[in-house]
């Protein structure tokens, strides 16, 4: 699976661990940035990431900050992406079960690095589910109110 991937400095070690372990899996990684600890502003990477995903020029996006709150509020900006903060495996299989998330948003001070690679593997192994209800559902969030 192709994956694009970002962090900002919060999330920066924990890109780098997990993209390591996508890598180890066969995923080819579009590595988004940052490239190092220096300090930089979530929705420029969250942006790059999503707008990836939007493009369809990967099959998921993943982004990491230190909580895992901007990534996802940046990244939900960007038209026709769905993003979702997931802190368990459970909120990452709902995520593409209900919701159609394309975009994990993770948060590095809120989850260990197990829990981490956990809810990456759930957001990669399922699909969404094509249910006439969670069409609907999906439909009017996209439509907005
Ligand atoms: C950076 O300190 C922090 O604000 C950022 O990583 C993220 O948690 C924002 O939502």
């Amino acid at each position: 699976m192709k994956i694009s991937v970002g962090a900002d400095h919060g999330g920066f070690q924990l890109k780098e661990l997990l993209r390591g372990k996508m890598e180890k899996e066969g995923h080819e990684i579009v590595d988004r940035g940052a490239y190092d600890p220096a300090a930089v502003d979530y929705p420029d990477i969250a942006f790059l990431v999503a707008n990836d995903v939007k493009d369809s020029l990967v099959d998921r996006g993943i982004l990491i900050c230190g909580t895992g709150i901007g990534m996802s509020n940046a990244a939900s900006r960007v038209e026709g992406v769905v993003a979702a903060l997931c802190t368990n495996e459970y909120m990452a299989r709902m995520a593409r079960f209900h919701n159609n998330a394309y975009v994990l948003c993770l948060g590095s001070r809120v989850i260990g690095d197990e829990v981490a690679w956990a809810i990456i593997k759930e957001f990669i192994a399922n699909d969404p589910l094509t249910d006439e209800k969670y069409n609907r559902r999906r439909k009017k969030v996209e439509k907005g109110a």
